[in-house]
Parts: structure tokens; sequence; C-alpha cells
């Protein structure tokens, strides 16, 4: 019998001139909860807090063989197929071992050149494929929009399941934003939360996806200011700040890196997003000299302040910095791990066993 996903009842070119917010509720469950996982836009503020308590909860679970054994129960009947046809450490790295915790078992595609889409099959034919064998996707692609695509496509086919964009050509990365906010929620923890934080963002804002997808995140927290610091030619995107507007966000566009990293309550570091040059090489004719976290800049930082990178860097954080409390990357790439588990756990509805299981062990 053919499973109906809200997805498989909006056609989808009508689905194209929705905006992301409006396309949020045709990507959940029939009953409102996660299931296909694409947008920033999906998440509220409430599900912002649950899915980080779930997160530490599922941490403080896998302290010990008992607790790790018992996550690892909770979906040992469920597959995942990690479809990462662009380059990944990070996120597929911390989704396999989110997979392990809770015992998914996992099968992958790195390079299309080993997959019979170098044979010429379509992605929609591939990823149908995928649904024959496994109970969710979480896939990364160079194309924008194309996790979307596939959502429809399996929404609309015998087996709706499950799709997780890992990141998604320059527009979304959905994840690594749950797992920036997820380490604000921790740094901030005991110094009144994100609500009412500066957050400045430093470098290729205009093709750095995780950027977007945290801004977006942070809309729903009171009285954030972000602040856009960079070369004018990688400065943020229109479509983001006509978003903040619509949200009634302050922000403020910058050049200058010095004068902003004494206002940060948490910088936000990325790397020149050089992959999407449209003529080779043409980043390199753009001075991002001014917009590297060097140790000269820690006494210009707040002393409550946190300095973020989503990864990999090249340059734009020192390594000397690493040593300072304030630096969290290392953190924030490990919150990855948690963060996803907690994500998984919640499409699957083990969150509620989860917090029994907590709430008997503290
Ligand atoms: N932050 C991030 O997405 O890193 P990877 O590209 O290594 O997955």
């Amino acid at each position: 019998m053919r499973k109906e996903h809200p997805l498989s009842e909006i056609a989808w070119a009508d689905l194209q001139q929705l905006s992301p917010n409006a396309k949020a509720p045709h990507l959940a469950a029939k009953d409102g909860r996660l299931f296909h996982v694409l947008l920033a836009q999906q998440f509220n503020r409430e599900q912002l807090d649950a899915i980080g308590e779930l997160a530490t909860n599922i941490r403080f679970i896998a302290k010990n063989e008992g607790g790790l054994k018992f996550l690892q129960d909770l979906l040992a009947h469920k597959r995942a197929m990690l479809y990462f046809t662009q380059p990944s450490t990070r996120t597929f790295l911390s989704f396999c071992a989110a997979c392990q915790i809770l015992g998914v078992k996992v099968g992958e595609v790195r390079d299309t050149a080993t997959s019979s889409e170098f044979k010429g099959e379509s992605q929609e034919d591939s990823v149908r494929t995928f649904s024959s064998y496994f109970d969710f996707i979480i896939m990364r692609t160079e194309v924008g929009g194309l996790a979307e695509r596939m959502a429809w496509v399996l929404s609309n086919s015998d087996r709706p399941i499950p799709i997780i964009n890992a990141g998604s050509g320059k527009d979304q990365h959905p994840t690594q934003a749950l797992l920036d906010i997820y380490t604000l929620q921790r740094s901030f923890e005991e110094k009144g939360g994100i609500d009412g934080k500066t957050i400045v963002f430093v470098g290729d804002l205009l093709r750095g996806r995780t950027v977007r997808s945290l801004a977006s995140l942070l809309t729903n927290y009171r009285n954030v200011r972000q602040i856009f610091v960079g070369p004018e030619k990688l400065q943020i995107g229109r479509d983001v700040l006509d978003m903040l507007e619509a949200a009634g966000v302050k922000y403020e566009l910058s050049e200058d890196f010095r004068k902003a990293v004494p206002l940060a309550d948490a910088i936000y570091m990325t790397r020149v997003q050089d992959e999407w040059d449209v003529e080779k090489g043409e980043s390199k004719r753009i001075d991002i000299s001014k917009y590297c976290f060097g140790v000269k800049h820690l006494a210009l930082l707040k002393p409550a302040a946190v300095i973020m990178h989503p990864f990999p860097r090249r340059g734009e954080i020192s390594p000397e910095v690493d040593h300072d409390p304030r630096a969290v990357y290392w953190r924030q790439m490990r919150n990855g791990m948690w963060i996803r588990a907690a994500l998984i756990a919640a499409i699957f509805r083990r969150d509620a066993a989860i917090q029994e299981y907590y709430e008997e062990s503290v």
C-alpha cells in the first residue's frame, strides 16, 4: 500500500514557488514531527531547545557501557544510506558516528565514478534505488536544491523515506547550523543563553552555506544582532538580508574585521569557498588577509566570547589560537556527532525513550 507523505500533496512546480518558511510544513510528517530535514527554516525555537536537550541526554547516556548499549539497541533495525558526492570529512564521519551510537547500519556512495551514475543512471533513479535498501538517506551534493527534489521524488514513490540534507550547493547546510546552535546554547548556558547576543560572521559569506543556514536559525532568538564582515565581493547575499529584514532582525555589513572583533559574543570564521569560483583562480584576486583571526586578536575579544568555525580551515584562524579557552571549534565539531544522533533519534521517534532512560539514570 502506498504510504502518503505531505510532500506528495503538492506539485513540484508549486513547491518551487514557495518561500523556505512556507515549504517547511510540507517537509514534516503528517503529525508535524520531523521527517525530511532539508532547510534551516524548518526549525523553531521549541524544536531547537528540544533537539539540544536530546543531544545532551544522548551525550550523558553514552558515557558508560550500559548507556551505550541502550542507545545502540534503539535503531538497530534501521539502515542509513550516506550519499555524499561532494567531499566531506566532518559531516560524513559525524553522521557515521551518530548512526553507530544509535545502532544504525550504514551504506555509502561517495563518488559517482563507483556507482551506476557513471553509466548514466539519473540521480532520481539512484535515490529510488537507495530507498529500496535503506530506511533513510543522508545526502551531500554540490547541486543546490537537489536534496529537496529527491525528497519530493521519494515522497511521491512507494517508499517515502526521510532525506537529511548534509549540505547542498551554496544554499543550505541545516545540520551544520543545528550543531552551531547547539554549540552556542552550551557556550552561553550560564551567560543568559543566545538571546541578546551579537554574532559576527567573517569571510566568504556569499558562498558559505553554513552561514546562510545559521543566520536563519538565529532568527528564532530574541534581539540577536548579526554582523557580516568580509570583502565586498564575498559579502552576504541579498536573499539572506531580505530574510533577516522580514524577521525584524538587526544586522550590519562591514569590511572592518578589527573593529568587529570586540563587538562579538561569538565570532564565526569561514574560509574562502573557491570551489565555487566561476572563473578558475578568481578568489585569489581577493585579499582575505584582513579577515584572519590571529593571536593579536585575542586581546580584542570579550573575555566570555567564543570563536567558532565550521571547518575545514585554511589559515583563517591561526593554530596558536587553538589553546585559548574561547576557541570552541574543536568542541563544535564534536557537537556535530551528538546533534546528528539527536536528529536521527527524533526523526525515528526515540526521543521519549531517551528522555525516560536519562531521567532514570541521573
Ligand atoms: N563543516 C563541514 O561541513 O565540514 P565537511 O565539509 O568536512 O563535512
